[in-house]
């Protein structure tokens, strides 16, 4: 081999793309992309298929959807889609999850995309709103509202509210939620509309369990005496506090899969997204020589680069900390160099076939979005709410409440 033949790309990487690298046609499911308005997913129909796929089985957010119900039978579900579900496309996984008894929001504009799909289910507004316009528009769409503040009450009333409202105190998160010794005076003030119930909302349930233990009593003392119903668990509470199973409970994380207790799996669960990305180079680089802004890996030897067309401007996160790795061809391969905006260095073995196109798994089944989380310093509900708008969303799974 001549130096010029080493130096550089990869020369004969350009083969034919078979079907079984590309996560969609090598599903054996059904595909559906998402109804993006920006056109991004027009690229793949068009064979222009050069970003990044989140792919979201509908399926499996319905297998976890039942997992829930199975532990929390007695309860009302409440499925929390806010933040675009979480980044997995907030119709698309509400008309999976059609069976829930009310969806959660924290926007206006959220509710009002989910009504504007069709969706009939309850939704509730988890932040309530500030202005009278704002709950002008609440009333226009029908959704339920989270009243937290005496504020909110006088809009009420100044705007001749009649939907459902659920009172949010404070058992000790401090955020939202009146002092639980108010709450005579706004039940009293309320007592002209439909109170659904009382909702808490817990601040320590993914680690620190006596202080969990303080607030759920906490709330119970001061809501028995209404005979109204109560709703406090998050995932963390469902999963670790089963006196939390009350009336409703609101998971959100927990239906996509992914465990809210910082470094850990959850077995039960089925993994709703994949992220990947294609190789869009392969370049030899020589020992000595760096790779990406800041030069901030150094090849140990000579060695083959692939170069994935995802970056942080997809929502990769960033950082610099630990090492991370991808999955190609099923196997871990190292993450090296700085994280660009649109692109992603690894390291190959010499053993690795690679073409370009193929693509590598950043997070999925086989590479939890949890330990990618904990390697990047971040929480996995971060990373899934980031995922970029570019990231073309692709739906598998035939779930009989999927989206057609
Ligand atoms: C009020 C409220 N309830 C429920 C949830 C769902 O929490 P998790 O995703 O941890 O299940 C959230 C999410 O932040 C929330 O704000």
């Amino acid at each position: 081999m001549t130096d010029t033949d080493w130096w550089g790309p990869e020369s004969n990487s350009q083969k034919e793309k078979s079907p079984d690298n590309n996560q969609i046609n090598g599903s054996g499911m059904s595909a559906v992309l998402a109804n993006q308005s920006d056109g991004y997913q027009n690229s793949i129909q068009e064979g222009i298929d050069d970003g990044a796929h989140a792919v979201i089985d509908l399926d499996a957010a319905a297998f976890n959807l039942s997992v829930v119900r199975a532990m929390a039978p007695d309860s009302k579900v409440m499925a929390v889609v806010k933040a675009n579900a979480y980044g997995h496309g907030a119709v698309e996984i509400a008309r999976t999850l059609a069976h829930a008894d009310g969806f959660g929001v924290a926007r206006i504009a959220e509710a009002r995309q989910l009504r504007d799909a069709g969706i009939v289910n309850p939704i509730t507004l988890l932040e309530g709103f500030t202005d009278q316009p704002q709950l002008m528009k609440i009333i226009e769409i029908m959704a339920d509202v989270v009243v937290h503040s005496m504020v909110q009450v006088d809009l009420l009333k100044r705007t001749g509210f009649s939907g459902n409202i659920w009172v949010k105190v404070t058992s000790g998160m401090n955020r939202l939620g009146f002092p639980l010794d108010m709450l005579p005076r706004v039940l009293h003030e309320l007592r002209k509309y439909k109170v659904l119930g009382i909702m808490t909302h817990l601040a320590n349930a993914d680690m620190d369990t006596s202080a969990t233990q303080r607030q759920i009593e906490l709330f119970y003392k001061g809501v028995s005496e209404f005979g109204l119903p109560v709703s406090i668990a998050n995932s963390a509470g469902i999963i670790r506090h089963p006196e939390t199973r009350t009336d409703w409970i609101r998971p959100g994380l927990m239906l996509y899969g992914v465990s809210p207790f910082p470094g850990q799996q959850s077995a039960d669960l089925q993994t709703v997204m994949t992220l990947n990305a294609p190789v869009i180079a392969i370049n030899r680089v020589r020992a000595g020589e760096s790779v990406g802004y800041g030069s901030m890996w150094t090849a140990p030897v000579d060695c083959r680069v692939a170069v994935l067309a995802i970056g942080y401007a997809d929502g990769y996160p960033w950082g610099t900390g630990n090492p991370r790795c991808v999955l190609l061809g099923g196997l871990r391969r190292q993450i090296v160099g700085r994280i660009s905006m649109d692109m992603t260095c690894i390291v190959l073995e010499d053993e690795d076939d690679v073409q370009l196109s193929e693509r590598a798994i950043l997070w999925g089944d086989r590479l939890p979005v949890e330990e990618v989380a904990l390697a990047s310093g971040s929480i996995a509900y971060t990373l899934l709410c980031q995922v970029g708008h570019r990231v073309t969303r692709v739906y598998v799974g035939d779930s009989e409440d999927a989206a057609e």
